[in-house]
């Protein structure tokens, strides 16, 4: 099995799959879900798609997070609706998804990453991410959000 990433905005066919994988988890309707991902772009919010191919060449959409914007922070990207499909979960993919993103917001010139979770605090800890104070991520309503972890991309960690 290869694994493979993608940016949506360049696999719109994937939109989808997409659809499919995130309302697995967090159950939203299919035309809220549509319009978000339909967002997608090289200037951010970017939404990063994570394929599996197997041997015969079948694609299979196993992981899916965004990048946006942080308010008042241009070196800096908030990464959300961090997934993997459930059945692929405990392999590794979280992690390389997430090392994936870093690649792609470090090849955007941004330095640092800031995320938001209620109860995967454990996942990001061994991913390298400290605590950190909370910002605002840069969507109309200026949605404020708590308990940041950061990771500062420069970091020996990568
Ligand atoms: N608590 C502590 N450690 C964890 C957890 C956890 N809940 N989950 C994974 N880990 C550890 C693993 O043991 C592994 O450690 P190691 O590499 O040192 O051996 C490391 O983290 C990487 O694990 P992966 O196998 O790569 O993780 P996985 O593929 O299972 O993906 C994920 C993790 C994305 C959190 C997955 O469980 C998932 O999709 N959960 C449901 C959706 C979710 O809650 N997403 C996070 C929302 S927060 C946000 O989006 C910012």
């Amino acid at each position: 099995m290869d694994t493979e990433f993608v940016l949506l905005h360049n696999r719109r066919d994937l939109t989808q799959c997409c659809v499919e994988l995130l309302n697995s988890e967090w159950p939203r309707s299919q035309a809220l879900r549509e319009r978000n991902l339909e967002k997608s772009n090289d200037d951010l919010p970017c939404s990063i798609v994570m394929l599996e191919r197997s041997r015969s060449g079948r694609e299979k959409v196993v992981g899916y997070c965004k990048i946006s914007r942080v308010l008042g922070m241009a070196d800096s990207v908030v990464v959300e609706s961090v997934v993997v499909s459930i059945e692929n979960r405990g392999r590794g993919l979280g992690r390389r998804l997430m090392e994936n993103m870093e690649d792609i917001a470090q090849r955007f010139g941004f330095k640092k990453v800031y995320l938001s979770t209620h109860d995967k605090q454990g996942f990001y800890e061994r991913l390298g991410y400290n605590y950190s104070k909370s910002v605002s991520v840069l969507k109309p309503c200026s949605l404020k959000i708590n308990e940041r972890l950061l990771k500062k991309l420069d970091a020996s960690v990568l």
